[in-house]
């Protein structure tokens, strides 16, 4: 933000209100004169003191004009100063010119088109459309839906780009290394490449451009759209095997290292509310990238003259404390009655260059080619001190790209910076900031927003697409506001089993857990003896899924403690489905994590070498450990609360099992009937849980972790059959639910899981230990 050092001398005194107050006197230095709008308002930052700014607000739809906003200066002028003859006043917001469709017919044809005005895109015969057909003029002063192009059938190796409404392109030849250049008209300015270059893959360079007024900004959802999917390019590359223009393959492991550097401009920040809007979306960006694989390190430090650096990522390096220790410090950083005034942005680039310095001196060079980094600023662009940042950060550059000089080169090393900026406030100095960010092929690193304000919910919003869908585990939460999200999205692992009688009577319903493309976990009672697997169908977002083949725990046998006094024993109630075709991964369709996996590490954002007892400590640790698994209320999904009772609570939870209906167990040991396999759940105490009904045998007991969900039980048995088909009963005192301990059976799903010794399917990777 524009601030100026203040001296303490030459202060001036008014008596004017909204003077700032100062140990009881007042302190002035602007005039309140012949800066009011007509049809708004305006905020002063810090009253009417030198280093002040006055931001002007209008309704939505209409932008404050001439000015956006106004500095108050050491002179105690205001830049730029109310004009007499132009009266401040908040004009209706205009989207740029559309009348720069070539081959077609733009409708209505207008001299200007306002906010809400609609038009309609129609070619000549002979050219197809590509993009929107109708658009509205948005209120932030963008055109809705995506660019319209008429476009003929042609040789030319790349499609025709097409015109931003408000520019002009130059250049009409689009074959490989074909340039077209663009500009906006002269109150615009172009956000995205002014210059693209077609490829030879018939893609062009850089991303398509726009241009903006000074009043357009970025909505919410712009953001989440446009970055979610840059950042989760960054987020999941780790995993990945890449194609680099020499046509060689690298595979990045697992090993390589994200190192996250933000830095959040608080020069402004006399504006408490805009602190706490500042550290809520830095930490709910932090708890998103959270739920990806990675593991990245973190800097995280705010700026105006001076750096107050949160967390060190050289700390991390150290493995010094936790996430959560590290949000909370976030969360508490206050300014105090540290110096605020200027903006120093050259500075937050030095700092991340020499925690860099820092880095790679500490892991080596050959160690650090593998790092990768993400620098991500939020700031309004503008400095006022220590000079551009340009200069810092093509050392920045020069040290990830290690000096490469060979154009082909740098390419190949530029997946390993990703620099975005965020320009948020009522005057943004575009031109200095957007020639900071990355330009990659199709991606989007500058954002343009008007306010920080909802920036923490467009973070939280963020989530899984294409790149992410094998991630196991990972979901949508349950909100409220938001009723599109669907119990598919929440519980994307979900299957419905369908087993046909044998002998004629209806088909028996278990529930099942997609755990790869081809499994099914389910329970080993919901199939019959004589069961084969033609009698057998999975649901899984779509119905009717055909069965290969269904595999029992080779040690379930329901009759094995009979004489024992145990008439149905149900231990080793676990049984594994083959489909006959793999699924598609998707946002609705995707597996849910098990235990001792390589996949469940990552989603506990283990590091290194980890072990199953590792997992199992973090996932039930505590002796009263709240999970939940699901049942039909009609044709409904619902989520069943429960808690296993874990260590000394044990004995008392199992106990109940000898109370069971129609006394089908005598035994006089519950343990006999219960074996250290199983997880008890139900009764009153210390809450009432939900109790299964019949129909929810086979489904997972899982618990959440961070935005994945890990599956620990499979719903085997109940001692008192309370409800049949499903619904969101409760336990009573007496009864009580036994689940398989997915942990107790790892060595069946790895023999068939992590088989690879076939080429049926691809094998999950188990842990060691
Ligand atoms: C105040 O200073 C600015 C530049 O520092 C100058 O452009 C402006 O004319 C000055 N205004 C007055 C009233 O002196
Ligand atoms: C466009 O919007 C302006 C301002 O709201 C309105 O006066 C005008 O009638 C609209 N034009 C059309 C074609 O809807
Ligand atoms: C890059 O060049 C600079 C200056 O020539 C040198 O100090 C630095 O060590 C080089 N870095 C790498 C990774 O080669
Ligand atoms: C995000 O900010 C809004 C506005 O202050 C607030 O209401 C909301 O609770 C915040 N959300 C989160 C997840 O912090
Ligand atoms: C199950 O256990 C009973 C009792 O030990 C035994 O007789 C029977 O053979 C077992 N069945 C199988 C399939 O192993
Ligand atoms: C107990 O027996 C009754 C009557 O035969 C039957 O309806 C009920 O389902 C049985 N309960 C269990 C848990 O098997």
């Amino acid at each position: 933000m524009l601030g100026f050092n203040m001296g303490f001398s030459g202060w001036h005194w008014f008596a004017a209100l909204s003077c700032l107050l100062c140990m009881g006197e007042v302190q002035c230095d602007c005039r309140e004169e012949k800066v009011e709008i007509q049809g708004g308002h305006y905020t002063l930052t810090k009253g009417l003191v030198r280093g002040s700014m006055l931001v002007y607000h209008c309704p939505e739809g209409f932008y404050p004009h001439p000015a956006l906003a106004r500095v108050c200066q050491p002179n105690d002028s205001w830049k730029p100063a109310p004009k007499t003859f132009q009266r401040q006043k908040c004009r209706m917001v205009e989207c740029p010119d559309p009348n720069v469709l070539e081959y077609g017919k733009v409708s209505p044809p207008q001299e200007k088109y306002f906010v809400h005005n609609e038009t309609s895109y129609e070619c000549y015969s002979g050219y197809t459309l590509r993009g929107s057909s109708r658009r509205v003029c948005l209120p932030n002063g963008k055109w809705s839906g995506s660019l319209p192009i008429c476009s003929r059938d042609s040789e030319a190796t790349c499609a025709d780009p097409g015109i931003p409404p408000g520019g002009s392109r130059t250049g009409n030849i689009f074959d490989i290394d074909d340039t077209v250049k663009y500009t906006c008209s002269s109150n615009m300015f172009l956000v995205g490449s002014s210059e693209r270059v077609c490829q030879e893959n018939g893609q062009w360079t850089g991303i398509e451009p726009t241009c903006f007024y000074r009043y357009t900004y970025d909505t919410p959802r712009d953001v989440s759209e446009a970055f979610g999917s840059a950042i989760k390019e960054s987020l999941t590359i780790l995993d990945t095997t890449i194609d680099t223009q020499a046509g060689r393959k690298i595979r990045i492991s697992k090993s390589g290292t994200l190192n996250i550097y933000i830095g959040v401009d608080i020069s402004e920040s006399i504006d408490k509310e805009y602190l706490k809007q500042a550290t809520s979306a830095v930490t709910s960006l932090i708890r998103k990238i959270s739920s990806f694989t990675v593991t990245p390190n973190y800097e995280i430090a705010f700026f105006s003259s001076e750096i107050f650096e949160v967390v060190n990522i050289v700390e991390f390096l150290d493995n010094k404390g936790t996430k959560e220790a590290f949000i909370k410090k976030v969360e508490d950083f206050v300014v105090g009655d540290r110096n605020t005034a200027g903006t120093d942005l050259n500075l937050i680039f030095k700092t991340f260059l020499e925690r860099m310095a820092v880095i790679k001196q500490r892991v080596g060079e050959e160690a650090f080619k593998e790092h990768r980094h993400v620098i991500i600023v939020f700031t309004d662009g503008a400095y006022n001190m220590g000079g551009s940042p340009a200069p810092t950060l093509a050392r920045i550059k020069n040290m990830v790209y290690m000096n490469h000089t060979v154009e082909k080169e740098t390419q190949s090393r530029e997946d390993y910076l990703d620099i975005y900026i965020f320009a948020v406030g009522a005057e943004i100095f575009d031109e200095d900031l957007q020639p900071l960010t990355s330009s990659k092929n199709g991606e989007r690193f500058y954002f343009r927003m008007k306010e920080i304000k909802n920036l923490n919910e467009t973070f939280d919003e963020i989530i899984d697409e294409n790149e992410v869908k094998g991630l196991c585990g990972l979901h949508r939460d349950y909100n409220r506001d938001d009723t599109k999200t669907s119990k598919r999205e929440m519980y994307p692992w979900y299957a419905d089993v369908r087993i046909q009688s044998v002998d004629g009577g209806t088909p028996w319903k278990c529930f099942g857990s997609l755990v790869s493309p081809e499994f099914i976990l389910t329970a080993a009672h919901c199939f019959n003896f004589r069961n084969v697997p033609s009698h057998v169908t999975v649901d899984i977002g779509d119905i009717g899924k055909k069965v290969k083949n269904f595999i029992l725990h080779p040690k379930y046998n329901v009759s094995a403690k009979v004489k024992e006094g145990v008439n149905e024993f149900y231990d080793y109630d676990i049984a594994l489905i083959q489909l006959e075709k793999h699924v598609d991964y998707s946002s609705t369709v995707r597996p849910i994590c098990i235990p001792c996996t390589q996949d469940t590490s990552d989603a506990l954002q283990l590091v290194g070498e980890s072990t199953c007892k590792k997992q199992e400590e973090i996932l039930l640790k505590n002796h009263i450990e709240p999970l939940a698994f699901l049942t039909r209320t009609k044709k409904i999904v619902e989520e069943k609360d429960v808690r296993a009772k874990l260590g000394d609570n044990r004995d008392e939870c199992i106990s109940h099992a000898l109370q069971s209906d129609n006394n089908t167990i005598t035994a006089t040991d519950p343990k006999v009937a219960v074996t250290d396999n199983f997880l008890c759940t139900g009764g009153r105490s210390p809450r009432r849980d939900h109790i299964s009904c019949t129909g929810d045998s086979g489904g997972a007991v899982f618990k959440n972790y961070e935005h994945r969900t890990i599956q620990v039980g499979v719903v085997s048995w109940g001692n008192k059959k309370k409800c049949v088909t499903g619904g969101l009963v409760e336990s009573d005192d007496e009864s009580r639910d036994f689940h398989i301990n997915v942990f107790r059976v790892v060595p069946f799903l790895k023999s068939i899981l992590g088989n690879d010794n076939q080429d049926e399917y691809t094998p999950l990777t188990f842990l060691k230990n």
